[in-house]
């Protein structure tokens, strides 16, 4: 095992960087490159672009008005594990509807991919989905390489795990936050590839940042690539409630968990029993909420970022948007993005669509 560093120059500078820089000086993303062996590397990207830290970002969520979190936060080790366990539940349809129309479609999506060598996957996903994915694909081409792109170590588990599965398949994890690895891979592959993003993890973003990243990942597509998506689709609201407020109670602890989170890293007294979870679809917005509602009056102090917190009885921090869409939002959305829906597979109750986007 060995690290080498190596510069590649972004094609958009960090803004951050951008205002002290001059133009003639060449801005890079310095990632790091890990071979852990002939079929497995990984890169770092170095988050170059001045985001907030989770101390920041509690800090700023907890004082505006009304109270929010971002939902990445979600996503510590235990936030991961309770993820893994809502995927399980009866109500949570999301995660198994699509596994599902990926194993009944995924020869289909590989036959029509068939000239792809590279498969990017943004957010490496659970294994179950991608593994549909890879063996279509090495069934059909041979051998690919894979291109997983998560903030997250786990890449490098997962990694191996797949591997031992596939002959045929080499992998070069990108451990880097959605764009910067878009970048990255922008540069370091050729087409064609084939560009996954499932779950609907675009739920969880606005119009507007859905809108960009799209076009961010249409920016890095030639005509010979393709965008294969998972939306989260419309439909009863009452499915809808219950798949976030499952009746063990597991999305309950899981919006929970990000007090907790807040209480180990950033010295929080957060009393866990004084906030109830609350989950329901807005119409208006096509989005189902989630909130943590303060039970009580209370005050709340984080000790490393010296912040006290008041929050009156009832009040909400709003701490997840996960839209749910129809085909009318996702044309509008490609189409901004310089992208054209190809096709669209979706299972028997239309719960959720794969879309197979084009430039
Ligand atoms: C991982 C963003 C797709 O919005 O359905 C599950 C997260 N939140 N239950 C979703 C989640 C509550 C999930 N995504």
């Amino acid at each position: 095992m060995f690290l080498k560093t190596i510069i590649i120059n972004l094609k958009k500078p960090p803004t951050i960087l951008n205002q002290f820089l001059k133009e003639t000086v060449n801005i890079s993303s310095v990632y790091s490159e890990e071979v852990i062996n002939e079929r497995l590397s990984v890169l770092r990207v170095e988050n170059g672009n001045g985001k907030n830290t989770f101390a920041e970002d509690v800090s700023l969520g907890l004082t505006s008005f009304p109270k929010g979190l971002h939902p990445k936060y979600f996503y510590d080790s235990p936030g991961s594990e309770l993820f893994e366990q809502i995927c399980k539940t009866p109500e949570y349809y999301v995660t198994r509807t699509e596994a599902s129309i990926l194993e009944r479609y995924s020869e289909e999506i590989a036959q029509l991919n068939c000239d792809k060598k590279n498969i990017v996957e943004l957010g490496s996903g659970s294994s179950i989905k991608t593994k549909y994915i890879l063996g279509s694909f090495i069934r059909n081409s041979g051998s690919i390489t894979y291109m997983p792109v998560d903030v997250s170590d786990i890449i490098v588990q997962s990694s191996k795990k797949l591997l031992d599965e596939f002959e045929g398949l080499s992998i070069k994890g990108i451990i880097s936050e959605y764009e910067e690895g878009l970048e990255v891979i922008n540069e370091l592959i050729d087409s064609p590839k084939m560009i996954l993003f499932l779950g609907s993890s675009i739920g969880n973003f606005t119009q507007y940042e859905a809108s960009e990243l799209l076009a961010c990942i249409s920016s890095i597509m030639n005509e010979n690539d393709s965008f294969l998506i998972g939306f989260d689709l419309v439909k009863d609201i009452d499915v809808l409630n219950a798949a976030y407020d499952d009746s063990a109670g597991v999305t309950a602890k899981f919006n929970i968990n990000i007090l907790s989170r807040i209480n180990k890293e950033l010295g929080g007294n957060f009393d866990l029993s004084k906030f109830k979870h609350k989950a329901f679809f807005n119409t208006d917005f096509s989005r189902v909420e989630m909130h943590l509602e303060s039970t009580k009056e209370q005050l709340v102090y984080m000790r490393d970022i010296d912040e006290s917190i008041h929050f009156e009885e009832g009040e909400t921090i709003h701490t997840e948007n996960s839209y749910k869409f129809t085909d009318e939002m996702i044309s509008e959305l490609a189409s901004f993005a310089d992208l054209t829906v190809n096709k669209t597979w979706k299972d028997p109750e239309n719960y959720f669509g794969l879309y197979l986007m084009k430039k």
